[in-house]
């Protein structure tokens, strides 16, 4: 059995209902939630009245169900308005650890594009740290949204364990849901691409240099590409490099500040996000290309 039709087996095992909350215990399986998948502290965690007041006033917040009815995951977000228009503005997405891989994730977005769509929202915004391949890969390859912005310590101090020790950089992300490209995305998949021939179709603006095992740092960031489209390699490893040695992920988000501030002023946006093997370790890269 392939990788790809294995992995849609275990995806069909997990018997998922996405729907809006059911009752107040749900709330309070909310804020348990993200207490266990960000280890916040309480100062930090959206009360339960608040996620209820928020999607009864424009907001929507739905939940993933297993088959016994638990709530294993949701994702919340907000009504907002972007240059004059309304959005969702999504503040949440979180699924327990034992549920992550088996397309939860994705399935709540595909439930809160709908929503939107149903209420004329066509647009979602939400932010990601850029230092998480994960979130890089789920926001910009799997759903299609791009990024357009890049914000400096956008959140200022949390207590959240996946900022702990850096500013919490933002990618600000757009997810466009009713375009040509989300639409192809979400129907087709992430991309396949065929890598050997693609690496070498592309400017790669760095590189990395392995300084010890599992540890690499980035050469210097080329800043004078004009190409239409062009590539930003990152570590695979990158929360396991800030878990090591938090001066080395610093540079690696000193890169990351340089690259995307210079380009997105120079009207790129980052589109996708690969991840690839190579001879027997992973690569991954953003992908970023001229605003049309
Ligand atoms: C982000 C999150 C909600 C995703 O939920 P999920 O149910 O695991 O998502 P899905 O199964 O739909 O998709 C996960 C994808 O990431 C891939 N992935 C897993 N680990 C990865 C990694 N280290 N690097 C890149 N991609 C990775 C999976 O293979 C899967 O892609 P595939 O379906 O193409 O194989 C979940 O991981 C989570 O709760 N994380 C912590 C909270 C968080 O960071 N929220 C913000 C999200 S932007």
């Amino acid at each position: 059995m392939s990788p790809a039709v294995r992995r849609k087996k275990r995806k069909d095992e997990i018997k998922v209902s996405v729907a809006p909350l059911h009752n107040m215990a749900d709330y309070k399986a909310c804020e348990d939630i993200q207490r266990e998948v960000w280890h916040s502290q309480d100062l930090d965690i959206f009360p339960a009245q608040m996620l209820l007041v928020a999607s009864r006033t424009g907001g929507i917040l739905l939940g993933a169900y297993n088959s016994l009815g638990d709530l294993i995951g949701f994702a919340f977000s907000i009504l907002g308005v972007l240059n004059g228009e309304p959005i969702q503005h999504s503040c949440m997405l979180a699924v327990r650890a034992a549920y992550r891989n088996f397309d939860v994730g994705f399935k709540l977005k595909l439930a809160q594009r709908k929503e939107a769509l149903k209420r004329k929202i066509t647009a979602v915004t939400s932010s990601f740290d850029p230092v998480l391949p994960m979130n890089a890969y789920f926001t910009l390859g799997k759903l299609g949204a791009r990024a357009t912005a890049y914000e400096e310590n956008f959140c200022g101090e949390t207590t959240s364990s996946s900022d702990r020790g850096l500013p919490t950089d933002r990618l600000m992300t757009y997810w466009d849901l009713d375009s040509n490209s989300v639409i192809g995305r979400l129907d087709a998949g992430p991309q396949r691409h065929d890598f050997r021939k693609e690496l070498k179709q592309y400017t790669i603006i760095n590189h990395l240099d392995e300084v010890a095992p599992g540890m690499a740092n980035s050469s210097a960031v080329k800043l004078n590409c004009t190409e239409d489209q062009f590539l930003f390699e990152v570590p695979y490893n990158l929360p396991e490099i800030k878990s090591r040695d938090l001066g080395m992920a610093l540079e690696w988000q000193g890169k990351l500040r340089q690259a995307f501030r210079h380009y997105f002023k120079k009207d790129y946006v980052a589109t996708d996000f690969w991840v690839m093997e190579q001879d027997g370790r992973l690569r991954a890269f953003y992908f970023l290309e001229k605003n049309k």
